[in-house]
């Protein structure tokens, strides 16, 4: 395979106009026996010709299930690591390897390292969103949809690192009455919610709900009808009897929302600054439908990882769709 395809990060060949894309990733799927699974934020295009969709933690349950060959990861680098992590006899690829995330990127290794060493005999729990080198630091992994649920299995006295999210860690920590020592973490898309933005559109929709993903920060929580992962998020809204709402978190989500709800109404939280469009992560929208088409048609990008770390890595999560 020539590694000059991946001088980019992706696989930079033009893909011709005459072919129907999203046929041709289905045909090539098909062909390789591939499991394409995409995350919630993930361009609504990717969403809908995906196998899968689903939160964090959906994502890696599925990857522990499947009988494809070759998983295709659609999300952010760290998700296909998880991937991996659980079917190391898989290929599993990701459209673009610069799909990063602010959040584990918050959260180096080494210094976590560190900082882990200061509290010597606590149990480190960490959020997914973190590289396989926190995870082999890590006892247990979490995901906003089971970390709450995961917290409370352990003594309201246990002593207990949470990293690397502030804010989620914050929030569990006051809903299990918890005392955890927190790592100084975020992610760039959830702090960048404007409070004053939200006040103003709560006025304007005096009966809509707000519904936050506990990575926001606390005041935008403080002003939340209902906070809960990307997923309790979408149950929410659909079991809900109300009919309109404000989605504070990626607003990628709002797509599956509609689709689920065509009589409700969905407003995305505005950012600070309106300009940037950053309720939108730039990483998970690194992926487009050429890329996806390339990485299956020459099998890369590829997650490799050493199969030390990916041991190491492993028994948190493990650990973590035990506690489930
Ligand atoms: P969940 O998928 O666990 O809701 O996490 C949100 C997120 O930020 C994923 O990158
Ligand atoms: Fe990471 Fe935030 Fe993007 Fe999720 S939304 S992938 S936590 S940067």
């Amino acid at each position: 395979m020539n590694s000059n395809l991946l001088k980019t990060g992706f696989v930079d060949e033009p893909v011709s106009a005459d072919i129907d894309i999203k046929k041709a990733i289905k045909q090539l799927c098909k062909e390789k026996n591939a499991v394409i699974m995409a995350h919630y934020y993930q361009p609504n295009e990717i969403q809908d010709i995906a196998d899968h969709i689903g939160d964090s933690l959906a994502l890696a349950q599925y990857a522990t299930k499947t009988d494809a060959d070759i998983i295709i990861v659609c999300g952010v680098h760290f998700m296909g690591e998880t991937a991996k992590i659980l079917s190391p006899n898989k290929k599993v690829l990701i459209p673009d390897l610069n799909a990063g995330c602010s959040l584990a990127d918050s959260c180096p290794a080494d210094k976590f390292e560190e900082f882990i060493k200061q509290y010597p005999g606590y149990t480190v729990v960490s959020y997914v969103n973190t590289t396989a080198a926190v995870k082999a630091l890590t006892d247990v992994c979490v995901t906003s949809t089971n970390a709450r649920k995961i917290i409370e299995q352990f003594p309201t006295d246990a002593k207990l690192i949470f990293g690397p999210d502030r804010n989620l860690g914050d929030y569990i920590n006051s809903v299990t009455n918890r005392k955890m020592v927190l790592w100084d973490g975020a992610c760039h898309v959830h702090e960048q919610f404007s409070l004053e933005k939200i006040l103003e559109l709560k006025k304007q929709y005096p009966n809509a709900l707000l519904l936050a993903h506990p990575e926001c920060k606390k005041p935008v929580l403080m002003v939340s009808d209902y906070i809960g992962s990307t997923q309790a998020l979408l149950n929410f809204a659909t079991e809900s009897n109300k009919t309109q709402f404000i989605i504070a978190t990626e607003s990628g989500i709002i797509y599956e929302m509609r689709k689920k709800n065509p009589n409700k109404e969905f407003i995305p939280a505005p950012p600070l600054d309106s300009s940037c469009g950053c309720n939108e992560c730039n990483f998970m929208r690194l992926n487009t439908l050429e890329k996806l088409y390339n990485c299956i048609k020459y099998e890369q990008p590829e997650i490799i990882i050493e199969e030390s770390l990916r041991k190491k890595a492993e028994k948190s999560i493990l650990k973590m769709l035990e506690l489930s």
